[in-house]
């Protein structure tokens, strides 16, 4: 039986992941900073990247699903032995690295030194590590955009847009995520190398909120306000704490499109994820495990 260790294990994505390597029958070892149930084939550590307990002293594959760069510090000193690793990072690595906003710019920062330490401890101790770049993710209630948005559009009964919010994204499921970690861990092709994973459907903003606002009940009215409108408004929520973290730059953002190639991952471990159809219970604020 494989035996998989799994950093970020309780979190959006590590849920279905578990839920894939226990399909798979692996014996997965899980690390957490809070109490979890043991159950057959998953045994809970406590801990964090910083105060790490006592660990196998080898592994088939370490699967990567919490903060990347507080993992890259802990894989480069680490003597654990493991030949594999799959890592995710984001796309932000990119798209927040010319950002206005100097916040942004240190996430992409941190998230490309993160890969690059990543990438090179693999090297030095001839492991292979692949690194999955999620876009927008959703699905299991947990997500800090359209589930958000999910949240202020009940209590509001309207969300207001600023009027050309038209930049193309592609909103991933967290079960094609732990799907794609899954088949790539594989995949001798996918060592070394990092992968854009984007959703299965690319559509303008304004409309990937509108598909979040219809499967709502009553279904709150997307609202497009002229950006200086737009602009007040914001600075009204972010008074009231409803709009925190939103600042101009991602409002900007908006109205730029966002978009990945899905081909090398296609190509690579044959990745298909799904359309985006969103519904109700993929918005209820941890909604827990995501079903597939
Ligand atoms: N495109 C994007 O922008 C995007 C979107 C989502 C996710 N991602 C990436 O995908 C990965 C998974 O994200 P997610 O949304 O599934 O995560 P999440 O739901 O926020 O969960 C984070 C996980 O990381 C673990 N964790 C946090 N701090 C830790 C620490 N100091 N030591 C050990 N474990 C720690 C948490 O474990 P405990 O709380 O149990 O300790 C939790 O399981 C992350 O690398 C994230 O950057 C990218």
């Amino acid at each position: 039986m494989r035996h998989a260790l799994v950093f970020g294990a309780s979190g959006q994505i590590g849920r279905p992941l578990l839920a894939g390597l226990s399909r798979a029958e692996w014996r997965v070892t899980a690390l957490s900073r809070d109490p979890q149930p043991d159950r057959p084939g998953l045994a809970w550590l406590r801990g964090d990247f910083g105060r790490m307990p006592a660990l196998p002293a080898q592994v088939d594959a370490i699967f990567s699903c919490g903060p990347l760069d507080a993992f890259a510090r802990w894989y480069a000193t680490s003597d654990l032995a493991c030949g594999r690793v799959v890592a995710f990072g984001s796309t932000s690595a990119d798209t927040k690295l010319g950002s206005a906003d100097a916040h942004e710019r240190d996430v992409a920062r941190r998230l490309r030194d993160g890969e690059a330490a990543v990438f090179d401890a693999a090297r030095q101790r001839h492991a292979g590590a692949t690194i999955l770049r999620p876009t927008l993710v959703y699905g299991a209630g947990r997500d800090a955009t359209l589930t958000r948005i999910a949240v202020l559009a009940r209590r509001w009964g309207r969300f207001p847009l600023p009027r050309n919010a038209g930049g193309l994204r592609q909103p991933v499921h967290v079960v094609d995520l732990a799907q794609a970690a899954l088949d790539c861990v594989a995949t001798e092709v996918a060592r070394g190398r990092a992968y854009a994973l984007p959703g299965g459907e690319t559509l303008p903003y304004r409309e990937m909120v509108a598909r979040v606002l219809a499967t709502l009940q009553p279904a709150p009215r997307l609202v497009e306000l002229p950006s200086p409108l737009f602009t007040t408004a914001l600075f009204v929520a972010q008074l009231t704490g409803s709009a925190t973290g939103l600042g101009e730059a991602a409002v900007r953002r908006m109205r730029s499109d966002l978009v990945f190639d899905v081909a090398p991952a296609a190509r690579d471990f044959g990745y298909a994820p799904r359309a985006f159809r969103p519904t109700a219970e993929m918005f209820e604020p941890r909604a827990g495990d995501a079903a597939d």
